[in-house]
């Protein structure tokens, strides 16, 4: 494996001076998994896509990453189209169902505890990554459905090695591989949980994947699998009785249906981020950040900031939890609740918030501004609301081909495991993305609230996903993303300063030790730099922080950097060489794999 020796702004400089393209590029996967990045690699080789390359990598990620993405969740999939230079994003983010109410995780006033709900049918939105992965393939790929999950077919029936991550995954899944009959059956047969090294066939899942394959996606939205997974979302906790029972019916999976939506467009310090809109925060909050910075000389070690300094890391915790207070109030599913976007970006706006960030102390916990100002389509008043827990999971991956098209794509369950109920006889996991709403209702016209994340019929619940490129002069230069929860926004945020304000390469970008806040309040967590385990900001650089009043990160002299935060698979296109490249996350088994046009790989595995 190697990665692009060049840092983001040589690359443009070349760009900028030479118009020749050397070779002819080679297509490039990055992925979470070597298995998967080899589905996506072989759908290049045979003459794909990225497109079709991506609908492999998805397919084969449902069978040795099932605990992070599948056909049972959803997803968004941003697309760059080299002939048009348009930009594009498929959204098959998980729906509440028509059935679902505002108060429906809060039936007796109070809020149901997150375990109990989120492993209960409740939590279950109709799932949408099977139609968003078949809609991009019929509108922008070149292949048909079945020949991208060819690969998923062959590791789901023949089998893999367990890897390490899962293995961990297993024996830390807070009881969720536990409490149902068929998910234990997979994942922990005759009660032992499956180690690093084990060797796993999924025989349902195989048998679910070939007939899609045969018979098209609505063998899963209508019939039999509707049927079966209407009846297992039905399934709850003892404690929770009825309250728990999933609201799904065979007419909300029916009626399942995927957006194309614009990318939210961003600039910062001459570049542009194309990133994922409402019903994700991901785009806005990545952008809200990135702006609210634009004032301070990050990369600037003679001033006292550069990467690491205790006054760089300040000032993107103020700008977080800044953020993150216009994100609890304002940001939702845009379809349901107006989201006030152009007022959340408005530079006017942005500066009376950026501010309040002082670059020698720590700010009183923020309230969510007031952008309606600026945004004349909206007349709400804010008035800030309680965020609830969110799960560290999910996975991206990102994919350019040899056309020059890129597909940055999150996918998702929610929280690893996602519910724990696998669809009996169709060996797929449910998701529990609806945990992502609000669990009381927040909505209060009086105070001008607007309910942004309250569960509503059919609505998609708040998303942290935040699919990325990044443009220069109008041309894709690299496409990034993460798992992670609320953090995979400030995964994003830190490897966007790192590659603009830090000129690091794409690969040191990732590397680097990244720290993150997800709430107003100020929690910071941060995780070390790859190989994984190493310290992470120094403690000198901690004590620092706690100095300025910062919390989350535990006593003064101590390492307080021992969280988990993202996994960001990424993809460059490198035009100084004529070549794309790509990078990978060691914090998991990140896999990059090149393919050069009409090479054929082996099948996986071997
Ligand atoms: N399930 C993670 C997210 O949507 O943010």
């Amino acid at each position: 494996m190697s990665f692009c020796s060049h840092c983001l702004r040589c690359l443009v400089l070349f760009v900028l001076s030479s118009s020749a393209l050397a070779a002819a590029p080679q297509g490039v996967v990055a992925v979470s998994h070597p298995a998967a990045a080899a589905a996506g690699a072989r759908m290049l080789a045979q003459g794909g896509n990225a497109i079709d390359a991506a609908a492999a990598v998805q397919f084969a990620l449902n069978v040795v990453e099932p605990q992070s993405s599948g056909i049972g969740g959803g997803g968004f999939m941003l697309i760059h189209l080299a002939k048009t230079g348009q930009t594009v994003i498929v959204d098959s983010r998980e729906q509440a169902p028509a059935a679902a109410r505002a108060d429906m995780f809060a039936p007796d006033g109070l809020p149901m505890p997150f375990l109990l709900a989120s492993t209960s049918g409740l939590a279950v939105g109709v799932p949408g990554t099977l139609r968003g992965v078949d809609t991009a393939l019929r509108r922008w790929g070149t292949m048909k459905l079945a020949v991208t999950m060819a690969p998923a077919i062959e590791l789901a029936e023949r089998g893999f090695r367990v890897n390490r991550f899962m293995a961990e995954d297993i024996a830390h899944d807070g009881g969720r591989t536990q409490l149902q009959p068929e998910t234990a059956a997979t994942f922990r047969p005759d009660g032992v949980p499956l180690v690093e090294g084990d060797w796993l066939v999924q025989r349902d899942l195989a048998k679910t994947l070939k007939l899609i394959a045969a018979k098209g996606p609505n063998v899963f939205y209508r019939g039999p699998m509707a049927r079966a997974i209407v009846k297992a979302q039905q399934r709850t906790r003892d404690e929770m009785g009825t309250a728990g029972k999933g609201r799904m019916t065979l007419a909300d999976l029916a009626n399942y249906q995927v957006a194309i939506r614009k990318p939210l467009m961003g600039h910062y310090r001459g570049w542009t981020l194309a990133g994922m809109p409402p019903p994700s925060s991901g785009g806005l909050t990545t952008v809200q950040m990135l702006n609210l910075l634009e004032r301070f000389p990050l990369g600037d070690t003679k001033q006292g900031y550069g990467f690491g300094s205790p006054k760089t890391l300040h000032v993107m915790i103020e700008a977080m939890r800044l953020a993150f207070a216009d994100r609890a109030v304002w940001i939702g599913d845009d379809d349901a609740v107006p989201v006030p976007q152009t007022g959340l970006l408005h530079p006017d706006y942005l500066a009376t918030r950026s501010a309040l960030i002082n670059p020698d102390s720590r700010m009183v916990t923020p309230q969510a501004g007031n952008p309606l100002p600026w945004d004349s389509s909206i007349t709400a008043k804010p008035k800030a609301t309680r965020t609830h827990q969110e799960s560290p999971h999910t996975t991206h991956f990102s994919i350019v081909d040899r056309w020059g098209n890129v597909v940055s794509y999150t996918s998702t369950i929610e929280t690893t495991w996602g519910s724990g109920i696998t669809v009996p006889g169709y060996g797929f996991l449910l998701n529990n993305e609806l945990t992502d709403f609000n669990f009381m209702p927040t909505v209060d016209v009086a105070a001008g609230n607007p309910g942004a994340n309250d569960v509503a019929p059919a609505k998609r619940p708040r998303s942290s996903m935040a699919p990325t490129l990044l443009l220069k002069d109008g041309k894709p230069v690299a496409a990034f993303g993460s798992p992670g929860g609320a953090t995979i926004i400030n995964s994003v945020f830190n490897v966007t300063l790192n590659l603009i304000d830090h000129g690091m390469t794409l690969q040191q970008a990732i590397n680097a030790p990244r720290l993150s806040v997800t709430h107003a309040a100020g929690q910071v967590s941060c995780e070390g730099g790859a190989p994984f385990m190493q310290p992470a900001f120094s403690v000198a650089t901690q004590d620092a922080l706690r100095t300025l009043g910062h919390i989350g990160l535990g006593e003064m002299g101590t390492e307080g950097c021992e969280q988990k935060i993202g996994s960001v698979q990424a993809v460059v296109m490198d035009l100084a060489t004529g070549t794309y490249n790509g990078a990978a996350d060691p914090r998991r088994e990140g896999t990059v794999i090149w393919v050069k046009p009409a090479v054929a790989l082996p099948n996986w595995p071997l």
